[in-house]
């Protein structure tokens, strides 16, 4: 592995020590794992409109300073958003807060009304990941009106009012689009020869598809020869991923490049290139974002050649941020995720070790 930074791990093994002494330490039963009174069973409740789950839930009775977090998730669109999930669940669990968990299924309208609902609920802190960049504004003035701080992860909104959220941590994107056009610049350095690239967009207006494309084409604009000749959302997801490299293979006949802005997209676009005679890796190149296990089996199996890491394992910097905006402390308005890049060798190296 190429690291651009250390590994987030030591930082998020830092940061769970840290959770250990604010929140496990009372002698009046602090202890994040401590069972409720229910015999240690989660309370879980279900909203069919938000989708919504209660988890971690204790006897208020037995301790009454619980942090109750409100969080909306984009979906389950792919395996980064599975490790994203669990990465949040288990951090919030472990840091001994309440956490009410809601899917949106990639709608913004769901995302607005589990937030609507988590201000009715007055819960301590709310977080989300924006499916979308645009149109957050009226109801993050409503969640400041009513006092309740909101932390954005994974993703940005594009408000020009950075008081309606204490701060944003995740990745960079543009930087991620930019590592993966440095590497195709670096493949073609002495090539003369006209490369014809296509790209599997994420979700229309999303901020990691805005970026993504924009980072890449900042940096393939140094040689002309790398041409995108078509550019299109596949949604992040792997269906949509095929369906769309099967038109862009029915459209085209000389492909030299795949970018996609995530392992899932390039996941299914392999299987249509695999079904049209072709052999992904050799005569398409392909470089994908996030690193997922199905990501690095398929890299080291020369299928994906290069793959840039975004990292889903925010759970613990969340639950950090959390605890400081209750405690009243500042906090920093941009916490940058860490993150490296994998050839195909290097992702045969690692996969054993891969957690997600
Ligand atoms: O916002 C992060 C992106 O969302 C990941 O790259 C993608 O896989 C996910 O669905």
């Amino acid at each position: 592995m190429v690291s651009f930074k250390k590994s987030g791990l030591i930082v998020a093994t830092s940061l769970l020590l840290l959770f250990a002494s604010a929140c496990g330490g009372s002698g009046s039963g602090g202890n994040a794992q401590e069972p409720a009174n229910n015999g240690g069973k989660q309370a879980e409740q279900s909203n069919s409109a938000s989708n919504t789950t209660t988890e971690n839930a204790k006897d208020t009775t037995a301790e009454s300073k619980q942090i109750v977090l409100g969080f909306s998730q984009v979906g389950a669109e792919s395996g980064w958003r599975t490790a994203n999930t669990k990465s949040i669940q288990d951090s919030a669990k472990e840091a001994g807060f309440e956490l009410k968990f809601s899917d949106a299924q990639q709608k913004q309208e769901n995302q607005i009304k589990a937030i609507r609902t988590f201000i009715q609920q007055k819960v301590d802190v709310i977080a989300f990941s924006p499916v979308v960049e645009s149109g957050w504004d009226t109801v993050l003035k409503e969640a400041k009106d009513a006092g309740i701080p909101v932390i954005l992860t994974d993703r940005a909104v594009d408000s020009p009012d950075d008081s309606l959220y204490k701060t944003f941590i995740g990745s960079d994107f543009v930087e991620e689009g930019r590592r993966a056009g440095q590497w195709l610049v670096d493949q073609f350095k002495d090539s003369t020869e006209e490369i014809n690239i296509v790209e599997l967009q994420g979700t229309t207006g999303s901020a990691p598809a805005i970026d993504r494309q924009k980072g890449f084409a900042e940096v393939i604009a140094s040689n002309p020869n790398l041409k995108v000749i078509a550019s299109q959302t596949g949604d992040f997801t792997r269906a949509k991923g095929k369906e769309v490299m099967q038109s862009f293979l029915k459209a085209n006949k000389k492909i030299d490049v795949l970018y996609a802005h995530n392992d899932d997209m390039g996941l299914g676009a392999i299987q249509a290139i695999e079904a049209a005679g072709l052999k992904p890796g050799e005569d398409i190149l392909i470089i994908t974002v996030d690193g997922v296990k199905d990501g690095f089996v398929a890299a080291s199996e020369g299928k994906i050649n290069f793959i840039v890491e975004c990292n889903p394992l925010l759970g613990p910097q969340l639950m950090q941020a959390v605890q400081d905006v209750v405690d009243g402390k500042e906090i920093e308005k941009r916490i940058v995720t860490e993150e490296g890049v994998f050839t195909s060798e290097d992702a045969k190296r690692e996969l054993p070790n891969r957690k997600y």
